[in-house]
């Protein structure tokens, strides 16, 4: 299977368009190592021309068209988008849907019901888009079951329900529901081999441990570095925890949790940070932390970056 990273930072971009803080203002003045990201997704195919899109980014039609293997242009319209799933509810991962409105068929959308309950209701993509192409509610169980899509065969999904919270305009807000947030597993059945997949990672529950330890490629929150580098840098007041995300440093960090999977697998596996927010310092290339995470083995995702598993 193939898989493209389309988007690796979190929401708001690198840069984002209203900060300056060390890091934007460095890589919009080209003074820092460093390069651009667009907004979190990932796409998956069997074939290199069928794609399953996993969560939909603001930046999706500039993601088409940085990555032409998603239009193999076979008829005069056309799109290697054969149908979409999304992770959770929040404005990074589904605005893009509304940027597909012109298809001729409704669109597949893989998500789980509670995601579809925000979709409907808190940020009504679903029934926008009946006045366009439409979407058909593939849905997500949580039970465990796989998922299997007529354009990517031989690929398997698998859904994880992770704890973390519904986006801020979700009627559940406040009340998380199992569904608001899921990671993925990726199989493909030819090769055997498999991908995590979890842009928003609050916590490492013992289910999440384990399909990480299983997997031959981990593509994991990288959002922050530490718990309070937002607040540190007084551009908001919430930890990484209160985002639902995992920072990389600190006693059950990420760092710590991927080294602690190593011993328990016979195969080699890598892994690499994805989704990663602008104020994050592993975003400088020739940096002092990302030494550290070479020392661990551990990648940072960029647009473009591609797996062949
Ligand atoms: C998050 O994952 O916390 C988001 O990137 C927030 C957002 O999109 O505004
Ligand atoms: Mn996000
Ligand atoms: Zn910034």
């Amino acid at each position: 299977m193939k898989i493209k990273v389309l988007g690796s930072s979190a929401g708001g971009g690198f840069p984002q368009w209203n900060c300056n803080c060390r890091n934007c203002d460095g890589v919009r003045r080209g003074t820092l190592k460093a390069t651009r990201r667009t907004q979190s997704s990932i796409a998956v195919s069997a074939n290199g021309e069928d794609w399953l899109l996993v969560n939909a980014s603001p930046d999706l039609l500039a993601q088409i068209a940085a990555n032409p293997e998603l239009q193999p242009a076979r008829r005069v319209r056309d799109s290697g988008i054969a149908a979409a799933l999304v992770m959770d509810a929040q404005i990074d991962h589904v605005t893009g849907l509304l940027m597909l409105r012109e298809r001729g068929t409704p669109l597949p959308l893989y998500a789980t019901d509670a995601v579809w309950q925000d979709l409907s209701q808190g940020f009504p993509i679903v029934p926008m888009l009946s006045h366009y192409c439409g979407v058909e509610h593939r849905r997500i169980a949580l039970d465990g079951s796989p998922i299997e899509m007529a354009a990517l065969p031989g690929i398997r999904v698998v859904a994880l329900p992770l704890s973390s919270k519904a986006p801020p305009y979700s009627p559940h807000r406040d009340a998380p529901v199992r569904g608001d947030n899921i990671g993925i597993v990726i199989d493909d059945t030819a090769s055997g081999r498999s991908v995590f997949y979890a842009p928003g990672l609050g916590a490492i529950e013992p289910h999440v441990r384990d399909a990480m330890r299983d997997a031959d490629l981990l593509l994991v929150d990288g959002t922050t570095w530490t718990g309070d580098e937002m607040i540190r840098l007084g551009l908001s007041n919430k930890t990484a925890a209160d985002m639902g995300h995992l920072p990389q440093t600190g006693a059950g960090g990420m760092i710590e949790t991927l080294d602690a999977l190593a011993p328990l697998r016979d195969r080699a596996q890598r892994k690499v940070l994805i989704h990663i927010n602008n104020t994050n310092p592993i975003l400088i290339d020739d940096g002092p932390e990302r030494r550290v995470l070479a020392e661990h083995r551990i990648e940072v995702a960029y647009d473009g970056m591609s797996f062949e598993l």
